[in-house]
């Protein structure tokens, strides 16, 4: 049976398929819409410095020990894990658990909000008033989180189209599905990006929307938020501590180059990143040259940037400004959709790890649970639900698993073990630093994020949002996932983990 299995364990047919998929993973609605907002908020060109410190000291070696421990154990992230120590084993369920029935659950919601616009861009269908029309007709948004009112049927027809493709490409196996949908999403998500940004930059007004954008500031870098801002950042956007690398790397041939791709990724996720960017300031350059108003006054916060600063952007276009739009919401669908599909083959794999149940009615069940989740966020208070259980996932979930993944690999498990089995693979060697990256320096900043991210919880409720919506739709979404994921690991493997991987 062991030896079934082993040799049953899909893989990636092509090298190339690989690291796009990973990159399709870290690519998503975080670098198009989140990265430039950051940057804007937090001093502008100066956030690059701690964030590609952040990218240096954390998101390089974190990324280097996810896929080296995929490759050395050939499984899933609970998989791995318990190969460590069977005890610790539902630190990956859990970050499995809070990312599907987590970010997962909004995260595709926000896609179906990008499908939708891309539909409206044929006609410019948002109108004279895109903060009205976003907020009062398309979300139709209620007062507060407690208000749920109606689910608002273009949202749900949108998630059903998500959830439909995803579960076809996963459904499709890792080599016929995650491995062909990348090959085409990638390329074509670099070449409408490329478009996008060459059409911006070349716009008037452009040059000021760039210089507001990397006009440095050095002095906000005394504020210890831009840190925290750069650190999480990094995090969600490599996909890091959310047990899907781990997963990919699970499916890779045995001669890997192991840290030479964690570096690429990890590169081309940040430079993409910092290359919309451009593209997102100078068409707000534009906007600010046409309307005669300061770049500061119409740039806005997050979710907003895309849905009503760009709108009205687009509208001011002086030609072809429907196709932009297209253009521009596809990127976002795209981007989303790749992140998306990783983590239900991440989930799957898991499954398929402990239980053996067959693939295929695993992606069902999950991602029919998946869309009946989302459909509470398609309503109007959705968007208070996103940004309550956003934040705290993102903010303790992600950085306690973090925190997690690190002692165990440091501590529990010894770095030097890994470490050897990584420089045996590839080419590339790394040495002592890594070591003292993932038992001291990482966890080190982990806590000190962590301890930061609680003083400002304690000391005002965040948004100003009711206190008990924060702890019902925050606190007690991470202690459910925690739970379940606790429960999944007490449960027996049908195959003990370590006998898996006998030849
Ligand atoms: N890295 C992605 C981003 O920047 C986030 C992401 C990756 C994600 N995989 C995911 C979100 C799976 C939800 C589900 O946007």
């Amino acid at each position: 049976m062991a030896i079934q299995l082993a040799h049953h364990r899909p893989q990636w047919k092509t090298h190339i398929g690989f690291l796009l998929a990973a990159i399709g993973s870290a690519v998503g609605l975080g670098n198009i819409w989140r990265f430039p907002y950051l940057c804007y908020k937090n001093g502008g060109g100066a956030f690059l410095i701690p964030y590609f410190l952040a990218l240096l000291v954390v998101g390089i070696p974190l990324m280097i020990l996810e896929v080296g421990l995929g490759h050395k154990m050939r499984g899933s992230a609970p998989a791995s894990y318990a190969m460590v120590s069977r005890r610790w084993e539902w630190v990956g369920w859990w970050q499995l658990m809070f990312v599907m029935f987590g970010i997962m659950l909004y995260y595709t919601v926000i896609i179906s909000w990008c499908l939708n616009f891309f539909f409206l861009s044929f006609n410019l269908g948002w109108g004279d008033d895109p903060d009205k029309f976003f907020f009062s007709e398309f979300l139709m948004k209620s007062g507060s989180p407690f208000e749920i009112g109606d689910v608002r049927t273009p949202i749900l027809f949108g998630l059903a189209v998500v959830w439909f493709s995803s579960w076809f490409i996963v459904y499709l196996g890792v080599e016929k599905g995650l491995e062909r949908a990348n090959k085409f999403f990638m390329p074509l998500l670099f070449v409408l990006m490329g478009i996008l940004v060459f059409w911006s930059v070349r716009l008037e007004g452009a040059r000021e929307g760039l210089a507001v954008y990397l006009r440095p500031d050095f002095s906000r870098l005394a504020d210890v938020g831009v840190w925290i801002d750069a650190f999480s950042q990094i995090f969600f956007t490599l996909s890091l501590a959310f047990g899907i690398m781990i997963a990919y790397a699970s499916y890779l041939p045995r001669k890997s180059e192991i840290v030479r791709d964690s570096v690429v990724i990890s590169l081309v996720n940040c430079i993409f990143s910092v290359f919309v960017g451009l593209g997102v300031f100078a068409i707000l350059g534009y906007m600010a040259n046409k309307t005669s108003q300061p770049v500061d006054e119409v740039v806005t916060k997050g979710i907003g940037l895309a849905f009503v600063a760009f709108p009205k952007a687009i509208s001011l276009l002086p030609s072809f400004a429907g196709i932009f739009g297209m253009l521009f919401f596809a990127s976002l669908v795209i981007a989303g959709l790749s992140s998306a599909i990783s983590i239900i083959e991440a989930f799957t794999s898991g499954i398929v790890d402990k239980f053996h149940y067959s693939r295929g009615a695993i992606v069902s069940i999950l991602c029919t649970a998946g869309f009946v989740g989302s459909i509470i966020f398609t309503t109007q208070g959705g968007l208070f639900w996103i940004d309550i259980v956003d934040h705290f996932v993102n903010h303790y979930g992600l950085v306690l698993a973090g925190l997690l993944e690190c002692i165990l690999l440091g501590w529990v498990y010894k770095t030097k073990r890994l470490r050897e089995h990584i420089d045996h693979a590839s080419s590339t060697k790394i040495s002592w630093w890594w070591d003292y990256s993932v038992k001291l320096v990482i966890p080190t900043v982990l806590i000190v994020l962590l301890v930061n991210s609680l003083i400002k919880e304690f000391s005002a409720a965040y948004e100003g949002y009711p206190v008990l919506s924060l702890v019902l739709l925050g606190r007690d979404w991470l202690v459910a996932t925690l739970f379940a994921g606790v429960l999944i690991s007490m449960r027996r493997w049908k195959v003990a983990p370590e006998e898996r991987l006998e030849e």
